[in-house]
């Protein structure tokens, strides 16, 4: 009878390892096989488009920071995350991302929706004294990003070494990536119009409120202020939301 032989099995503890491991593979092999046929594991979601040239130089101020430090960029599928930041993150949402800015500590709220949640200027006074805009706040401030200019020169580079990963930049963009950071903080240039032409979406003002310079702060607020506007989350979901 079935039953007795199990006996074996729980009297016999090296076999009883191995048939574990057996039905553990299986479940393994079943999970993972597929994934070595699929072409992306990332669905397409209308609306993504790499960083333009200024907000990468953004997000490299970003990294260098350590802002990932306090910050998350991934809002849960869960209901009191989706209550306060808004829709959950998707996967392609951070498809460009290298390396992908998750984060695995909160200190301060999640940021992966924070762009259009607060004016250019709230940015300003925020990131250089956080506590005059919001007095119980134990964010440092950063003001010498105000008054640093972002380094431009090597902008095109960084769009080359993510073009070597996957982001799709063209040519193109890489040619014209200082000019397209600069214009893009400077609504009077010529080329600004080239910009939104090549980044959909993109935002084109002087966001520090300094004509000036183009300084990191410049950079860093136009990084803010699109993380999380590029996918249309009407169209998202008319065109079928799985998870709902
Ligand atoms: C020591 C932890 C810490 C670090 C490092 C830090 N922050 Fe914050 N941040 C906070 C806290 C706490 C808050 C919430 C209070 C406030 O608004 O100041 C916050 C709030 C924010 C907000 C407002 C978010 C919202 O939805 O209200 C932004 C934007 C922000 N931080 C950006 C940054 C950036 C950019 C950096 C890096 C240059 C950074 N933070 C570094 C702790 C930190």
């Amino acid at each position: 009878m079935a039953l007795l032989s199990h006996d074996k099995v729980e009297k016999n503890s090296i076999l009883m390892v191995v048939l574990v491991l057996v039905v553990v593979s299986i479940g393994g092999i079943v999970e993972l096989v597929p994934l070595f046929f699929m072409e992306s594991t990332i669905e397409k979601v209308k609306g993504m488009r790499p960083y333009s040239p200024l907000e990468l130089a953004g997000r490299n101020i970003y990294l260098r920071e350590g802002c990932y430090n306090c910050h998350s960029q991934m809002i849960r599928s869960l209901r009191d995350e989706t209550e306060r930041y808004g829709h959950y993150s998707l996967a392609a949402e951070s498809m460009f991302d290298h390396p992908f800015q998750w984060g695995s500590k909160r200190t301060g709220p999640d940021l992966a929706r924070v762009g259009g949640r607060y004016s250019d200027e709230w940015h300003v006074v925020h990131m250089i004294a956080p506590r005059s805009v919001v007095p119980e706040s134990i964010m440092p401030g950063y003001p010498f990003l105000a008054e640093t200019p972002a380094k431009l020169s090597d902008i095109a580079n960084h769009l080359k070494a993510n073009a070597i990963v996957g982001v799709p930049y063209t040519e193109a963009m890489i040619a014209a990536a200082e000019t397209d950071a600069k214009a893009q903080a400077d609504p009077d240039s010529d080329a600004a119009e080239a910009v939104e032409a090549r980044y959909p979406k993109a935002q084109i003002r002087d966001f520090d409120g300094n004509p000036n310079m183009v300084s990191e702060l410049d950079a860093l607020i136009a990084y803010l202020q699109m993380l999380g506007t590029l996918v249309d989350f009407d169209v998202y979901q008319a065109e079928g939301d799985n998870l709902r």
